[in-house]
């Protein structure tokens, strides 16, 4: 770190409090300070060049120079620089976005409404959700079923749904009506000798359990990403989501898929809905709708919940919410430049071909001793790392191990995330196959440097 008194760390240090960061420690250890982007590389003011294997925050699709997105977003600043869609106003890039997103929609949509973030537009899910309730005269029915582990976002409502313990220490969350459901992952949590399709079974009767005991019609939504994400990208067990969607049929519980991340190709396919046959009533979309060149974010809503809300805004006399950025034009220029690349550039199908390769490369490090579990589809995947096979044990406090090889594959010149001692890999949708070699060369490398620390005796 530069710690001259006036070089950027210092002043980052200084001035600037972090998102999800040790605000504490960051005071000793400054920050990583990234100057530019290429492709799926990023480089630090040092001049040291990493391959970006999260795409930023599971993000940027079409990697970090894509010269047509910084003209769709020049182009729509000229012309008109800022418009919203409170009050019947409307914009070209706006009604050309909602018509796309409602075109490309896995499952029959009605609508698309606009937000900035993935957690603003989880909060806008809720007050959807509990607005259709009153409109259809169901006032009891508000609870939200979300699941241990899930990740929907940060903001009061959002942050309650995620079902992480550090969203909720210390914030006094989460908020009422909130319910949390198993995680459905397999390694970790089933029985010995438990099958997928049994341990899926054992969860949807879990979620039946919990419906039965909070009463049926108390029951609003059940909320899910197709893949876990920052939970730790837990692959969902077979019969999985066949399973859960028929419990919540049966008692008319109405189905989010929090596609944030899976969204626009990520698992090889346009959504993940598609991976693993959901049929969502509300579909939540971000990052990759734009690559997070800038914020936007999008709910699609299919006629079940559009049209009582649509009655209810007429009894009421208006739809009371709107961010005053939702649906921005410079975003949604950028978002509909970024679908048509995706589209064009079969970005869909080299996450199926270049992700095919990767979870094959990661595979081939089970046998490693520090390996737990590898999983993951397309080009979303995670390695969760154990100091002892058999047991599953973490290397003293857990994510110890996450951050000593986390750290090893930065110098490495790979930047990763872990979320506890699951090493994520999400690279941007371009990543060719020769540069997954490079990638998961520096893993391996970075897990055997960490091996002697680990294994002292060998
Ligand atoms: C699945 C999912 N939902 C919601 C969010 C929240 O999005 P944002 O950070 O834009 O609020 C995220 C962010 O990582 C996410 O992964």
């Amino acid at each position: 770190m530069d710690t001259r008194p006036n070089s950027a760390e210092a002043r980052d240090i200084r001035y600037h409090m972090h998102a999800y960061t040790n605000a504490r420690k960051h005071q000793e250890t400054g920050p990583l300070v990234i100057e530019k982007g290429d492709g799926v590389y990023v480089e630090d003011t040092a001049g040291n060049r990493y391959i970006e294997a999260m795409a930023g925050l599971w993000s940027v699709a079409v990697g970090f120079s894509e010269k047509r997105l910084v003209n769709a977003a020049t182009k729509q600043m000229s012309k008109l620089p800022f418009y919203h869609d409170f009050g019947s106003k409307a914009h070209a890039p706006l009604i050309d976005l909602a018509e796309k997103l409602v075109q490309m929609a896995p499952v029959p949509m009605s609508k698309a409404y606009f937000t900035n973030s993935g957690s603003e537009a989880n909060d806008t899910a809720i007050k959807m959700i509990w607005y259709r309730s009153n409109a259809l005269g169901e006032h009891a029915r508000k609870k939200i079923i979300s699941r241990t582990r899930g990740y929907h976002g940060v903001t009061i409502a959002s942050a309650s749904l995620t079902g992480l313990p550090n969203n909720h220490l210390s914030f006094d969350l989460p908020i009422a009506n909130i319910l949390h459901t198993s995680t459905p992952h397999h390694w970790r949590d089933a029985q010995p000798g438990e099958s997928e399709e049994q341990f899926s079974t054992r969860l949807a009767a879990d979620l039946e359990n919990l419906i039965l005991a909070e009463g049926p019609e108390t029951i609003a939504a059940f909320i899910g990403e197709p893949i876990m994400g920052a939970g730790g990208v837990i692959v969902p067990p077979a019969g999985y989501w066949e399973k859960i969607q028929t419990v919540l049929s049966k008692y008319g519980i109405l189905l989010v898929a929090d596609e944030v991340i899976c969204g626009f190709g990520r698992t090889g396919e346009m959504f993940g809905s598609q991976t693993f046959n959901i049929k969502p009533d509300i579909i939540v979309l971000s990052k990759q709708i734009s690559s997070s060149y800038l914020p936007i974010s999008a709910l699609l809503i299919n006629d079940s919940v559009f049209e009582p809300i649509a009655d209810e805004s007429d009894r009421i006399g208006t739809f009371g919410h709107g961010f005053t950025g939702g649906g921005h034009p410079v975003a949604a220029a950028v978002a509909l430049e970024n679908i048509k690349l995706i589209e064009e550039r079969d970005l869909v199908g080299n996450a199926r071909k270049v992700g095919a390769h990767l979870q094959a490369k990661l595979r081939r490090l089970a046998s490693h001793p520090l390996v737990g579990e590898v999983r993951g589809v397309g080009l979303i995947a995670a390695v969760e790392l154990v100091a002892d096979k058999a047991s599953k044990a973490p290397w003293g406090k857990p994510a110890a191990l996450g951050t000593l090889v986390n750290g090893f594959l930065q110098q490495n010149g790979v930047i990763s995330r872990n979320m506890g001692d699951a090493i994520a890999f999400c690279p941007p949708l371009i990543i060719t196959e020769a540069q997954i070699d490079t990638l998961v060369d520096a893993f391996e490398r970075s897990l055997d440097a960490a091996l002697p620390q680990v294994h002292p005796q060998g």
